[in-house]
């Protein structure tokens, strides 16, 4: 009899140990990440992946998939929030010395609770330690349309004293697949976003970034991953995941012993052991991520949506085209050049005259990049009527005013540096090492960063019309030291984001409306945590048109056209200036070039091009991309931006070096309606040029551009065409 029971015990415990789990299901239109309670009360996940049809079939997930039904093999499963110190043999998610010296956490389910939040809900779940005063809240923002889901978490404790963190993964993710394929993005001075592709083998494979500033200087903080193949454009099973942070992090990607991938996001720990006093709260950046069962285009495009929605400064609102000084005069200028480059960018048709680097230091003036940062007053020689004079040149010249700052950094050869030493970032006893001959501002110190908001105030008092920022950051850490964090050393790393965040945040606050550019010696800052405070950034200082397709191939797969800036510059000078003015009209347009160099029929199309990008903005920056030609495959890039309402489409076409007598593929368009009829008009053509493109000025349904295509790649090195599609 008794062992008749144990029996029918054995074999009513799954049905068991399912009626007291507790689903909680995190759902967007097309993704479900599902996670269970265990009978003991510990957190697992037990699903994610494409959406479940019906509600009902989620009772059937098991929190420990591949364990038995023997009690003591439970200690294997997905949990969400692992404790170092715990069962598990794998990196875990947190780790918290205890006041006692007890290393170990294990996190119980206490609650959940969900809200609705704009765009869809956020799941809040609350853990605890049943041993130790600590407690875990995850967060789950899940935006439904755009299938984006944004996760962070926020550890704090009671402990009698301040205990250490030395683990704060922003979440923890399962997948499952047979084989699972990393795209890193790795960068470098004018070689941005270049993408990797490996497949994953067993053991942990790391991306990270340990440079303080300047944090995608050597890698992106961005990721594909493809499941069971590389990642596609248009098909498998893809993932986009990247950290909101400005400063290191690190995703470990960890093949398990049964072959399941955990991806763990985490601001990176190196050198960061992280003091947290009692009734404080630690929390984590969000790491952002986008599944899609038909490839990485789809993902891109739910970012894209999502961070014009949701993320991005001033995401559904316009932008600017400029005329920048930065490669036409580089430090040599004065006001009277000035004020005839501003009357240039009206007789261009851009919106803003963008000043950059130059115009500031008396004592130490910044005539090159060995003076000046830190003392941001107008240079008088250059500028005798000071930012006021130069607000009325551009007034006078009817465009509005940008100005490029960096004001996180200071020469030594400075008033600032004179007065406050300690206020960089130096070591108190070794030589100190310089990056760009300058220093990072120490912005966990709150003195300095009154100093950082200081400086803009000045500025917006001398000149309240400014309309624009470009924010530029030049320096990684070097002489890794705060001289105000004194002991409590393992917070530079992070506190130096907090910091800079809290200064953006107070900016902000007071002048919502300027329009800023985030830029890093190129593009070495970009990242969703920076691009809640700008409303775009620079890519890179490489704006040769042929690296830029490549650069913004890659870049374009997290962020929409119109967070990315790109000036036609002189850059590759072999290449026409319409083939550069193309390249930059995908992004968010500007120039960089000297507008009396160029040839009349030249300068003519620029202005013509103007015209067409501003009336074409609503589609180019607010549509939806499709990477249809990628320059990575082939030796042409094809990329198209179609209106929500799919009325207006804009398809731009490169050579880049086709092979002789190449076979030339029609280019199939995507996202167009079927049914409706396009006439197809090439645009952007030089001063009285004629289309030579076959279809133009032809009518075709959009089922037949979808399934035949466009013959827009031609042999000519060098080519490019711009190709409307309007819908009558
Ligand atoms: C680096 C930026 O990427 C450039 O565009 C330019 O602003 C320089 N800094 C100025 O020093």
């Amino acid at each position: 009899m008794r062992k008749f029971l144990s029996l029918l015990f054995l074999l009513c415990l799954p049905a068991l140990l399912l009626a007291s789990a507790r689903n909680i299901r995190i759902a967007t239109a097309h993704t479900d990440l599902i996670l269970q309670t265990s009978p003991e009360g510990r957190l697992y996940q037990v699903y994610f992946g494409e959406r479940l049809r019906e509600a009902a079939d989620t009772a059937h997930l098991q929190w420990n998939a591949h364990g038995g039904t023997d009690p003591g093999h439970y200690t294997r499963g997905w949990e969400v929030c692992p404790g170092a110190g715990n069962e598990s043999y794998f990196l875990p998610a947190l780790a918290i010395p205890h006041a006692d010296g007890n290393r170990s956490t294990y996190l119980y389910y206490k609650s959940h609770e969900v809200k609705a939040i704009p765009g869809g809900t956020e799941t809040v779940i609350t853990l605890a330690d049943d041993r130790y005063p600590v407690t875990v809240k995850l967060h789950y923002a899940a935006y439904d349309k755009e299938d984006v889901i944004k996760t962070w978490s926020e550890i704090s404790h009671r402990e009698r004293r301040p205990v250490t963190l030395w683990g704060y993964a922003s979440m923890m993710l399962y997948l499952t697949a047979d084989r699972y394929y990393l795209t890193e993005y790795h960068s470098g001075w004018a070689k941005e976003g270049q993408p990797a592709t490996q497949q994953l083998q067993y053991g942990k494979k790391v991306i990270d970034s340990q440079l303080g500033t300047m944090a995608a200087r050597l890698m992106e903080p961005f990721f594909e991953l493809g499941l069971n193949g590389p990642a596609r454009e248009n098909e498998g099973e893809a993932l986009l995941g990247t950290l909101c942070w400005t400063g290191n992090f690190r995703f470990t990607f960890e093949i398990d012993d049964e072959g399941d991938l955990r991806l763990i996001p985490s601001i990176n720990p190196y050198a960061s052991d992280y003091r947290l006093a009692p009734g404080t709260t630690f929390t984590t950046p969000a790491f952002v991520f986008s599944r899609s069962a038909d490839g990485t285009g789809t993902a891109s495009r739910n970012l894209h949506d999502w961070a014009r929605r949701y993320q991005l400064r001033d995401g559904m609102g316009d932008r600017m085209t400029l005329l920048n000084n930065w490669e036409m005069t580089y430090f040599d200028f004065d006001q009277e050049k000035l004020s005839r480059v501003m009357k240039d960018a009206k007789d261009l048709g851009v919106d803003l005259f963008l000043l950059d680097d130059g115009w500031f230091g008396n004592k130490y003036p910044r005539s090159n990049d060995r003076a000046g940062l830190g003392d941001w007053e107008a240079t008088r020689a250059k500028l005798p009527d000071g930012l006021p004079g130069l607000a009325r040149a551009a007034r006078e010249a009817g465009v509005k005013l940008g100005l490029w700052i960096e004001p996180e950094m200071v020469n030594p050869k400075s008033e600032l540096f004179e007065r406050h030493p300690d206020w960089a970032i130096t070591l108190p006893n070794r030589k100190t090492y310089y990056v760009r001959n300058q220093l990072v501002l120490d912005l966990t110190n709150p003195k300095v960063q009154d100093y950082v908001v200081s400086v803009i105030d000045r500025i917006m008092e001398q000149c309240p019309e400014l309309a624009y920022f470009k924010w530029d950051c030049n320096s990684t850490f070097s002489n890794v030291y705060s001289h105000y964090l004194g002991e409590h050393q393992g917070q530079l790393y992070i506190d130096y984001v907090r910091g800079l965040y809290s200064v953006l945040d107070r900016v902000r606050a007071k002048y919502p409306q300027l329009a800023m550019m985030l830029c890093s010696g190129g593009g070495a800052r970009c990242d969703y945590g920076a691009l809640q405070y700008f409303t775009e950034f620079w890519c890179s200082d490489d704006t040769d048109p042929y690296e830029r397709l490549y650069i913004q191939w890659s870049l374009s797969k997290f962020f929409p056209a119109k967070a990315m800036a790109a000036h036609v510059t002189a850059w590759n000078g072999r290449t026409s200036v319409k083939f550069r003015t193309d390249v930059a009209s995908m992004c968010k347009l500007g120039f960089d070039i000297d507008l009396h160099g160029m040839s009349p029929d030249d300068l003519a199309f620029c202005r013509g091009a103007v015209t067409t990008y501003n009336r074409l903005k609503p589609v180019i920056q607010g549509g939806d991309q499709y990477r249809l030609i990628s320059p990575y495959e082939t030796n042409h890039m094809a990329v198209s931006y179609v209106s929500k309402d799919r009325r207006t489409g804009v398809l731009f076409a490169y050579d880049l070096h086709p092979r002789f007598d190449e076979r030339l593929p029609l280019v199939r368009l995507r996202g167009l309606d079927p049914q409706a009829r396009y006439r197809v008009e090439e645009i952007n053509l030089r001063p009285g040029a004629q289309s030579s493109l076959p279809q133009n000025g032809r009518t075709f349904s959009g089922d037949y551009l979808m399934k035949v295509g466009l013959a827009v790649l031609t042999g000519g090195e060098g080519n490019s065409r711009v190709v409307e599609l309007k819908a009558e």
